[in-house]
């Protein structure tokens, strides 16, 4: 039941924190990672693999694309993330060495389902992170991570994309581990990293929610938005467009910030509505500098830019509209704390909209067809 939060989305949004920390709980151990689900598969065929392919739709390939850059980075092995409908109907290069990893909250997604069959079928292992206990998806695994994020209701996903998240950075470190790329000391201090999250996004939640909703009634005539990031901040771009979209029926679309000379900047006029997640400042491939002229050049079109910013960040101050800010994180855990906003935001935008929140229309909870 609701209890007493005006959506299933609002109450689902609240859950966030607890999603992340009860899909960690159980699941560490010294400080360490160990995932027993991954025995099906065993640790020697893992530390053989030489390549892995993410397959998931919407929300769970934003995910799977966050995955991407924690398990490239942990586990030096290469990862590609694909769209399952795009998977399927190619003959993709698998071999018993390559790992494909299915997401799915709902785990019904024929889409995905039917890559997972497809992968199996030419022969890769195949580990899907799932949100629904015995769904189709897991029992056509061979090993299965179960995300812990409760009951979705909300057509939109929220809860479970963090909860996704959370699950591919524990294998990511499971893989750091069995390969030997990660010693103990760095899996230790990824994981207090993780086991940090719960608590910032609490903070998230508090701070934000607010400002968000304020913002929300003043852009219930806007037309279009735009969001940009970089890295880890491209993803979380995509899931806030993609929410808007779905929830508050407005265009929008998500870059990479440094594609924005190459095409999207033509967009940019006067009264343009920008969301751009900004990284560190400590960011540690210096990318910050880069995003912050990204605004500047958009504000100089007259662009309305709101910037979600690392709190105390001063260098976007002076070109940001607002700054919605998120407490200091690693530069991988960023995104558990940038894309609370993004989900408040396509909540709080479609409510001042007057649009059923959990029900938007034209869409269902698991699309069981193709
Ligand atoms: C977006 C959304 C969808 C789902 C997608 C995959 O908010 O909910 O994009 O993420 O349909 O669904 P699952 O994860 O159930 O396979």
């Amino acid at each position: 039941e609701k209890g007493g939060w005006s959506s299933f989305m609002a109450k689902e949004i609240s859950e966030e924190p607890e999603a992340v920390a009860n899909t960690i709980l159980g699941r560490v151990h010294d400080g360490l990672v160990s995932l027993k689900e991954l025995e099906p598969i065993g640790d020697e065929a893992l530390a053989g693999i030489d390549r892995i392919v993410i397959v998931a739709c919407g929300t769970a390939a934003y995910a799977g694309m966050l995955g991407k850059y924690a398990i490239e980075e942990w586990s030096r092995i290469p990862v590609d993330v694909e769209l399952s409908h795009e998977f399927r109907y190619r003959n993709p290069i698998i071999t018993d060495r390559t790992l494909v990893i299915s997401i799915s909250q709902s785990g019904e997604t024929m889409d995905t389902l039917m890559a997972v069959q497809h992968a199996t079928k030419a022969g890769a292992r195949v580990l899907s992170i799932c949100n629904t206990q015995g769904a189709t998806i897991p029992r056509e695994s061979q090993a299965v991570v179960y995300t812990h994020a409760g009951p979705e209701v909300a057509v939109a996903s929220t809860k479970a994309f963090l909860a996704q998240v959370t699950a591919l950075y524990l294998v990511g470190l499971h893989l750091g581990k069995v390969r030997g790329t990660q010693t103990d000391e760095q899996i230790r201090e990824n994981v207090i990293e993780l086991q940090a999250v719960p608590e910032k996004i609490a903070e998230v939640l508090s701070v934000s929610q607010a400002e968000i909703g304020q913002l929300a009634r003043w852009m219930t005539d806007t037309q279009s938005v735009l969001f940009l990031g970089r890295n880890v901040g491209y993803p979380v771009a995509l899931e806030g467009a993609l929410k808007l979209k779905e929830l508050a029926y407005i265009h929008a679309e998500g870059f990479a910030a440094g594609e924005l000379k190459h095409g999207p900047i033509a967009l940019i006029e006067p009264g343009q509505v920008v969301i751009v997640v900004v990284p560190s400042p400590r960011d540690p491939h210096s990318l910050h500098p880069k995003v912050v002229s990204n605004i500047q050049e958009i504000r100089a079109r007259g662009a309305r830019v709101i910037a979600i910013a690392e709190k105390g960040d001063a260098a976007v101050l002076p070109f940001a509209d607002e700054v919605i800010p998120i407490p200091l994180a690693g530069s991988l855990f960023e995104p558990f704390l940038a894309v609370v906003p993004m989900h408040i935001f396509g909540m709080e935008l479609a409510a001042a909209k007057g649009l059923d929140v959990d029900q938007p229309r034209n869409l269902a909870k698991s699309v069981t067809v193709e």
